[in-house]
């Protein structure tokens, strides 16, 4: 059966703090916790209280101010782990232990040095240990795309059986194709008896820069929740985008939905931009500068008439006023007509012709042509009538 409701589990405060530049100290974390609030998102990954007091500290502070969504802690396998993620999060309304641990042969082998049966017995000892706590674990199997499935199969029926209410099959290291994954996708639902029992969730890399295909796909075929984060931060080429997730439900998918506010998602952006001091780049799609802007003039023709004859959605829906009608050298002058008619002046179409053909000079050597610009030209062309 297909569940229409995608829950948006998001890890920006976690996998996406974890990349080089991108630390946030408490008090900017619980900043962006309340605006990942106000985007209701389903579940906010808040850390790994393991890793330090610090991360500690600020899981349980979130903890504490949260009251809407999820607040989730990440952990290993182990007992010591799980015992101070599940303290971390003891004070939230919602409180969820994510805990982990490594399926493919060349992490069990190089990194943990486990065989698989170990593997399988920490992993349902963690969640039953963890379920001791609170009712709502999740399990993930690190690298799951590169494991062998009928293992993952074997893993994943057992947690669940140990109370795992949601598991998660990350691709790790961004390895998958959409295809794959989607594969993998239909695998499991296929092929673990109890998985109505779970929430099946995604988590995908973008180390190939498709994590926010793989998301897709995978949600094509059967997964309820999909892992993100805000602007893509996240380890290496970061995480799957998840004002991209999102805005591809709510434009394309009539079947499916998120509870997220959209009109949040710019403001969540800028919000993490300015506490991190890494802005997106220009064309990055959805909250990138560039992103409902014009300057070609045949686009500026068509949106100034219809907005809809080059924008797939509206502005307003992602939280931005209006799109942006940027004038330089490829505009024409149905855009400059507009801009001069807004700044005041109706101008006949002969003057409209000399200012446009000045326009086409000033534009060739500046790159974006200011209001300034516009207005040094009108008085020039209009003194020497
Ligand atoms: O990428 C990954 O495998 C992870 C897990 C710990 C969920 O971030
Ligand atoms: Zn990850």
């Amino acid at each position: 059966m297909m569940n229409n409701h995608i829950e948006i589990f998001d890890t920006t405060l976690r996998d996406g703090e974890q990349s080089p530049g991108f630390s946030m100290n408490q008090e900017e974390k619980l900043q962006l916790a309340h605006q990942l609030e106000r985007l209701q998102v389903d579940v906010i990954e808040a850390g790994f209280p393991i890793a330090s007091d610090g991360d500690f500290e600020t899981v349980r502070e979130i903890s504490k101010h949260i009251t809407n969504s999820t607040v989730a802690a990440l952990c290993r396998t182990r007992h010591k782990d799980i015992d101070r993620a599940a303290a971390a999060v003891e004070p939230a309304a919602k409180p969820r232990i994510h805990t982990f641990i490594a399926t493919s042969d060349i992490h069990m082998k190089y990194k943990l040095k486990k065989t698989r049966d170990e593997v399988l017995d920490s992993a349902v000892d963690a969640v039953e240990h963890a379920t001791q706590y609170c009712d709502d674990v999740e399990f993930s199997a690190e690298d799951a795309s590169r494991s062998d499935p009928d293992f993952l199969y074997q893993i994943f029926e057992e947690v669940i059986k140990a109370g795992a209410k949601t598991i998660n099959v990350p691709d790790t290291v961004g390895y998958a194709m959409p295809w794959e994954y989607g594969n993998l996708i239909k695998g499991i639902k296929e092929n673990v008896p109890n998985i109505d029992q779970a929430t099946l969730s995604v988590h995908c890399h973008n180390d190939l820069g498709v994590a926010v295909a793989n998301s897709l796909m995978a949600i094509r075929n059967g997964a309820d929740q999909v892992e993100c984060t805000i602007n893509g931060i996240g380890e290496r080429a970061g995480n799957a985008s998840l004002e991209e997730i999102v805005m591809a439900i709510a434009t394309r998918d009539d079947d499916r939905e998120t509870k997220v506010v959209t009109e949040e998602l710019v403001p969540s952006s800028k919000l993490l931009s300015e506490i991190t001091g890494h802005n997106v780049q220009p064309n990055k799609a959805i909250v990138g500068d560039n992103a409902f802007a014009h300057e070609a003039g045949i686009h500026q023709h068509g949106v100034l008439n219809n907005p809809m004859t080059y924008e797939i959605m509206t502005p307003q829906s992602v939280g931005l006023e209006s799109n942006k009608i940027v004038l330089g050298k490829h505009s024409g002058r149905f855009a400059l007509n507009k801009k001069l008619q807004k700044m005041g002046y109706e101008l006949e179409k002969d003057e409209l012709n000399r200012v446009y053909f000045k326009f086409t000079q000033v534009a060739d050597e500046k790159k974006k042509v200011k209001e300034s610009d516009i207005l040094d030209l009108i008085i020039d062309t209009l003194s020497h009538q």
